[in-house]
This record gives C-alpha cells, sequence and structure tokens, in this order.
C-alpha cells in the first residue's frame, strides 16, 4: 500500500469510528425513538442536504396549473385520498401519523413550504424525501403532481366547506376515532 493511500484507509476507518461512536452516544443521550423532535441542529444538516440535493433548474419551474375551482377540487380529493394520512386536510400535518412521524411533516400552510419554489415542491411530490415518511409519487401523472402543488400554494385561504368536501375521501379505518 502507497502511503497515501494507507492515510486514505486509516482516515476512513477513523471517520466510520467517529460515526459509530456519535451514533452510541446519540442512543445513550436521547434514545432513538421516532417519537421525538429533531433537534435545531439536525433539522439544519437535513435541511441543506435536501437543499443541496436539489437537481439544478429544479427552482425554476413553474406550476402551469391554475386555480381554479375545478382543479382545486379534483387536486382536493386527490390530497384527501392520498396525503391528508400525515397532512391533514388543512395541511397542518397534526394527524396520528403526522404527530408520530420523524421528523414530522410541515404545516404545508407556513412560510418554510410556501416560500419553497413550485419546482422544489414538485420534486418533493414526485420524488418524495428520503430518510423521512414522505413518500415517492412515480405513478402520479406530471399534471396531478402540478395541480397538488397548486392546492398546497391554496391551503393558506382553504375555507372549512372545502375541507368538509375532503373528508368522503379520507381513507376509512376500522378506529372510531376521527382521525382528521
Ligand atoms: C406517510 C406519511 C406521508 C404521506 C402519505 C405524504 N407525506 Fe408529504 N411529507 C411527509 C413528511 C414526514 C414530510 C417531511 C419530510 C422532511 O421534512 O424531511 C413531508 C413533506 C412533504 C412536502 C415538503 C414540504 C416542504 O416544506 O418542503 C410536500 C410538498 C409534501 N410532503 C406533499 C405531500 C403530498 C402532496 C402527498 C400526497 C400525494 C404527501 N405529501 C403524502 C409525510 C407524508
Amino acid at each position: 500500500m502507497s502511503r497515501g493511500r494507507r492515510w486514505a484507509a486509516g482516515a476512513a476507518i477513523a471517520l466510520g469510528a467517529l460515526i459509530v461512536a456519535g451514533g452510541l452516544w446519540l442512543r445513550s443521550a436521547r434514545g432513538f425513538s421516532a417519537d421525538a423532535k429533531p433537534t435545531a441542529l439536525e433539522a439544519w444538516l437535513a435541511g441543506l442536504a435536501r437543499h443541496l440535493a436539489l437537481p439544478s433548474g429544479v427552482n425554476q419551474a413553474r406550476d402551469p396549473v391554475p386555480p381554479t375551482a375545478a382543479n382545486l377540487e379534483a387536486a382536493s380529493r386527490h390530497f384527501a385520498a392520498h396525503c391528508a394520512l400525515c397532512h391533514n386536510n388543512n395541511g397542518d400535518g397534526k394527524t396520528m401519523l403526522g404527530r408520530n412521524l420523524y421528523p414530522q411533516p410541515p404545516d404545508l400552510r407556513g412560510a418554510g413550504t410556501q416560500h419553497k419554489s413550485d419546482g422544489a415542491l414538485f420534486y418533493s411530490i414526485r420524488n418524495g424525501i428520503r430518510m423521512s415518511g414522505m413518500p415517492a409519487w412515480p405513478d402520479d401523472s406530471p399534471e396531478e403532481i402540478w395541480a397538488l402543488v397548486t392546492l398546497i400554494r391554496h391551503l393558506p385561504q382553504q375555507t372549512a366547506a372545502e375541507r368538509a368536501a375532503m373528508k368522503p375521501y379520507n381513507p376509512k379505518t376500522i378506529f372510531k376515532e376521527p382521525v382528521m
């Protein structure tokens, strides 16, 4: 082995040991339960990783679906059927599943989501978010996904009537306790 290679192998072993030690420390300090909230540092690192992982050009894409009543209605049904289990019909994420995920879904009406570009929201829905509860939706057409982005932009102004109209499309469970 050359000197350079030996050095690289040593560095890789040291880094691995550091990661294992960090994991063990985290486990003893906080446990690995998903029933907790990420620390500010963890949330910041995860946000940075997501930002860096966005392919260039994604932020330039604009949502082509206009917020007409018909488009919002179709997207609301879709959202009620596939997304509300975690995100809730109003997007606040306060459902039985959403509350207990790590990380929890953000309030989609809040600045953290609304300040993201159309393209970034499309990308998160189409591809999901790795190492989180957010699944990818590769079988939804681009038009359907853009309509969901249009709905997410509309959530801050969603009316009680619009929310009520989503309920019949929410998945049914055997539990009597209402989830949504
Ligand atoms: C099984 C739970 C689950 C389902 C179902 C789900 N999501 Fe998510 N979603 C999450 C979680 C958890 C996050 C946060 C991930 C993170 O912060 O790393 C998230 C994040 C997102 C984001 C990114 C928000 C932001 O501020 O960056 C969007 C957009 C989103 N979801 C839309 C949807 C849509 C639309 C659907 C349905 C087609 C859906 N989600 C279905 C759990 C879910």
